[in-house]
């Protein structure tokens, strides 16, 4: 019996095992905020219900201790869930130290030291139950569409994505790596199998400590035989809108606890706009409008409210200040006040970044060279205009990977689609239709400083009944990020692994 089951009991006498997330006490009463990992629910301990001992025992209930709960199923509207428990019996099955982790505000470098506990909070476990739902969905799809699941090497020989990013290792005296991305394996296995999807983890050595960067991050990479660009773009967009979907349909509740606006995930579930790189630099700069609508002029338009807003913010905030001074008021009048003024102080923390960053991204978005690869800060300006994620297609050719097909119309651009998500989510998606040329590949794997023998193995895929194919990496904790609100992919994943983080 799990506390995501109440509903089906109701009236009933029921067994919970969890432990005490919360506790208030009143007259003769302990409120016990019971969590099993299936759900939270508010168990309700009377004196006039329960044994002495048993009383004493839920007063004395420090946080996180362990016990097991006899009780009636009660409907109650107020309660999470809908239903809370009368208690009648309590067993102890462990008194907790103290816990480190309150309800109060901590920094992120104490919860992060302390992840292997911050996982049972509340918002945690709403993202990690997320994540899960996104990762049954992913399989889900791509089994319905009759793709095969492949698990490719993590030691490999080869520089799928560049060789900057790479982790080294020894593998019996050989110079390995960590893999970068299952893709090269994964068109070796498409030629036989047709539809694959890859799985796993994947590394990326940069020393960067963005809110995008892991160290170590799942990427689910399908390849297809004999699909070209615009197929591949297809499928990117079916399978994202199925999973945008699917968390709207099936996580409703954890959705609600993080305060996630579901309301903008429902409208990314709509066609995505395809731009060519060259549309997006314009668009990005303000040369090009969208819907009549300049990216710049509404950037310029968002920092005139924010400002507005942090002063309107900051003066109700000395009101209600200067009230709670004056004295005289309810106690009840004093924690309204209060708690009023955490929230606009909240806010205002919000606004005051987009005051500080605003001005620097339109001063890089003006400035940008065509030629070169979207930054974080262009990625959210150019997304600015749409609900919908974005898919921005044809690359030059310098910026993207060596294994992307040429453009036959421009032989300057590639292939390659990158999905960029609202919201300042930025890239989802990397994706691209694949070189399918022989001769070609071996003067790219050389225009890229990459050395043809590692490549051996791959080039025969261009030897022996190569076709037209393409394929696409979806980062699992960006996509969960986005889909959770998350600001930082260091929340998306149980024990991130990033530049300065290898604890716990
Ligand atoms: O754009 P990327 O580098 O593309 C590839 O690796 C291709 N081989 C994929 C393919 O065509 N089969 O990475 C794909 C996605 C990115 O769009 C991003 O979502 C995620 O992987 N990603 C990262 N996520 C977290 N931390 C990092 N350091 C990431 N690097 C890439
Ligand atoms: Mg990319």
């Amino acid at each position: 019996m799990q506390i995501a089951q109440l509903s089906e009991h109701l009236g009933q006498e029921v067994i919970l095992k969890g432990w005490v997330s919360n506790k208030r006490k009143g007259k003769g009463l302990a409120f016990l905020l019971l969590r099993d990992g299936s759900g939270f629910t508010q168990c309700v301990v009377d004196a006039n219900n329960v044994s002495d001992k048993n009383m004493e025992l839920a007063l004395d209930l420090s946080l996180e201790s362990a016990v097991i709960v006899k009780g009636s199923v009660v409907k109650d509207d107020r309660q999470v869930g809908g239903y809370e428990l009368s208690v009648k019996e309590i067993e102890l099955i462990h008194q907790s130290e103290e816990y480190p982790i309150s309800n109060k505000e901590h920094g992120v470098d104490f919860l992060m030291q302390n992840r292997h506990l911050w996982l049972r909070s509340k918002k945690q476990w709403a993202k990690m139950r997320i994540r899960n739902t996104i990762i049954y969905g992913i399989h889900s799809y791509f089994q319905q569409k009759g793709f095969v699941q492949m698990d490719a090497p993590l030691f490999t020989a080869n520089a799928c994505e560049g060789t900057t990013t790479l982790f080294h290792t020894d593998f019996y005296g050989e110079e390995a790596f960590l893999s970068q991305s299952g893709q090269l394996y994964g068109e070796a296995m498409a030629m036989a199998m047709g539809k694959i999807y890859t799985f796993g983890p994947t590394f990326r050595a940069e020393k960067s400590k963005t809110r995008r960067h892991l160290s170590e991050f799942w990427m689910i990479e399908p390849e297809m035989a004999f699909y070209d660009l615009e197929m591949n773009m297809d499928l990117i967009e079916d399978f994202m809108r199925f999973l945008v979907r699917r968390v709207v349909e099936c996580c409703k509740e954890e959705l609600a606890l993080i305060g996630r606006d579901i309301d903008s995930l429902i409208k990314s579930d709509a066609v995505f706009p395809r731009l060519t790189y060259t549309d997006a630099v314009s668009i990005l700069r303000g040369e090009k409008e969208v819907n009549g609508l300049s990216s710049l002029k509404v950037l310029e338009e968002d920092l005139t409210n924010a400002k507005s807003k942090l002063e309107s913010n900051l003066s109700e905030i000395e009101e209600r200040e200067a009230n709670i001074a004056k004295g005289g008021l309810k106690k009840g009048v004093v924690n309204f006040n209060k708690n009023k003024i955490a929230n606009l102080s909240a806010e205002n923390k919000v606004l005051e970044e987009a005051c500080r960053n605003i001005p620097s991204w339109i001063v890089s978005a003006k400035s940008f060279k065509e030629g070169e690869d979207f930054g974080g800060s262009d990625e959210t300006v150019l997304t600015r205009l749409f609900e919908t994620p974005i898919m921005v297609y044809n690359w030059p050719k310098g910026i993207k990977a060596f294994y992307m097909k040429e453009c036959e119309e421009d032989a300057r651009f590639v292939k390659g689609v990158d999905v960029l998500a609202p919201e300042g989510y930025g890239e989802i998606v990397g994706g691209a239709e694949r070189e399918n040329k022989l001769e070609i590949l071996q003067s790219k794997i050389k225009e890229h400083e990459l050395s043809e023998e590692d490549f051996k193995w791959y080039l025969d895929l261009r030897r022996y009944g190569s076709v037209p194919h393409a394929g696409f990496g979806i980062g699992l904790e960006r996509f969960v990020a986005w889909m959770t609100g998350s600001k930082h992919v260091r929340e998306t994943i149980p024990f991130p692994r990033m530049y300065g983080n290898l604890m716990p």
